[in-house]
């Protein structure tokens, strides 16, 4: 996709489908001459996404990912892009700082310690407002935008005080604590009546929707009556409703199971597994390196069942991919450390020449690749400490049409929520018991593994993720269009 777009014919009058995330579906390139060459990224949002924006005349608003990038709006794959520019000192405070070490352990049951910075606050709410603004400048009359996620949760009140002719939905990809936790945020208000500028507010499990229910009513005087708060009459729309409730996330499914069937990936995959020296049983962990992934607590499961011998090096081996992430956040830094001591330490005990207990790779993989790997394992071990879902057990179940491979999923994470009974379900907090199931996973006999295997694609493969933006997007547009217009 080249960098030289042009606004559509739609911008004199707007966009009907406004979608608003921190980062647009783009990766960019600056050339040698200066120039910006956009490539589109393969996100899950972004294919959810697309046949919806396509037919309803749709822009995105987001960041390019990069500093001090000021590109005009331009036409890329049936949408509109708008870039929203942030400067370096803005990356340091709201994206890293804020949203990444404040928002992020904190909606994590503070797995790690949240950073309370006043300034890194005034950066979030700053961003926030330019987020508003240019969603604001792109929306048609009455038309519908859906903000995502916790970078952006002053965007709905923000917009509604900017356009209340708007409908405006808001998606929390990532749990939301309890107010016991929540409240530790010294802006908990303003961050609920942030939320609050929404008509539709989703979450990926019911209990995050009822752990924000809970902190409407711990801190503010609204009413509410079930998952309805009712505003006030100094709101932009007096007496307006907003309901909070679950729409849990889902993947291509199709794509993965289609990506699995081709006979290079299957060839792609046996090769892997040669290229490990066909190990009886191969285990796999797909995570981005960060702390909520229980990365830690899976490899010293792993390291102390070879120390007991339950399972052998020669006929075992986990491949742990670990996606580089937000490699600035000094949480992050100290993680990659210690899951690099500790996977070091494991393969210096129990590797031999030519076999390696742990591969360990830091790199991030094509949706190819990781269908090649995911048919390659036999145990998929997912064993986050706290995940809004998890889509890497979706993946997973996606590409086992040959019914094959079992997956070890974490009670922490809201696919658990969604696909128990099928997973063997572990507290990753307790090795011993995960210890217990890794090695009932790798030994679990084949009729077994079917049955579990077909009772979790009968669950995912009816439910993708083309049906959670319908679903979404369909109760937002049945809250009625309103009038009033500034
Ligand atoms: C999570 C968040 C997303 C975020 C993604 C990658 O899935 O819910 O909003 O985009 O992580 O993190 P990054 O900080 O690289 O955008």
């Amino acid at each position: 996709m080249a960098g030289q777009g042009t606004s559509s014919s739609s911008s004199s009058t707007g966009y009907d489908l406004v979608v608003v995330a921190n980062r647009l579906p783009v990766d960019f390139a600056v050339d040698d001459d200066g120039n910006v060459d956009w490539k589109r990224s393969p996100g899950g949002l972004v294919t959810a996404l697309e046949p919806v924006m396509r037919e309803a005349d749709g822009a995105w608003v987001g960041w390019s990912g990069a500093p001090d990038l000021a590109h005009e709006p331009f036409e890329a794959d049936g949408m509109l892009l708008v870039p929203v520019t942030l400067s370096a000192d803005e990356i340091e405070r709201y994206y890293e700082g804020f949203s990444n070490d404040t928002l992020w352990p904190l909606y994590h049951d503070v797995i790690a310690p949240p950073t309370y910075h006043r300034q890194w606050w005034d950066a979030y709410r700053r961003v926030n407002q330019r987020f508003a603004e240019a969603a604001a400048a792109q929306a048609a009359r009455g038309a519908v935008v859906w903000v995502h996620d916790y970078q952006l949760q002053l965007v709905p009140r923000m917009l509604r005080e900017l356009r209340p002719d708007l409908r405006i939905g808001f998606f929390d990809h990532i749990p939301f604590p309890p107010v016991e936790l929540f409240q530790q945020l010294p802006w908990r208000k303003n961050i609920v009546e942030g939320l609050l500028g929404a008509d539709l507010i989703g979450f990926q499990r019911g209990g995050d929707a009822s752990n924000f229910v809970r902190a409407v009513r711990r801190l503010t005087d609204h009413p509410t009556r079930g998952s309805v708060v009712s505003m006030g009459s100094d709101d932009p729309n007096p007496g307006r409703r907003v309901r909070a409730a679950a729409f849990p996330i889902s993947i291509d499914t199709q794509h993965f199971d289609e990506l699995a069937r081709k006979p290079e990936i299957q060839a792609r995959a046996k090769e892997i597994r040669a290229d490990l020296g066909d190990p009886e049983v191969v285990m796999l962990g797909v995570d981005r390196l960060d702390y909520t992934k229980g990365i830690r607590h899976r490899i010293k499961a792993y390291g102390e069942l070879l120390q007991d011998g339950r399972i052998e090096a020669a006929s075992t081996t986990l491949i742990q991919v670990a996606s580089p992430s937000r490699e600035n956040v000094g949480a992050y830094q100290e993680l990659r450390e210690h899951v690099e001591v500790l996977v070091g330490r494991v393969n210096g005990e129990y590797g031999e020449l030519g076999h390696s207990a742990i591969h360990y790779l830091h790199h991030s993989y094509p949706p190819d690749e990781m269908a090649a790997l995911y048919l390659a394992a036999d145990v998929m071990l997912v064993t986050s400490l706290r995940d809004g879902m998890n889509l890497v057990a979706k993946e997973y179940i996606a590409a086992r049409s040959d019914l094959g491979g079992v997956l070890v999923l974490s009670e922490f994470t809201g696919a658990a929520d969604q696909l128990a009974p099928g997973p063997i379900l572990v507290n990753p907090h307790d090795i011993d018991g995960m210890k217990n199931k890794i090695v009932e996973a790798a030994q679990m006999g084949a009729k077994e593994k079917r049955r579990r295997m077909r009772n979790l694609r009968r669950k995912v493969m009816g439910d993708d993720v083309a049906k959670w933006s319908e679903s979404f997007l369909g109760v937002l547009k049945a809250v009625p269009a309103r009038d009033s217009y500034v």
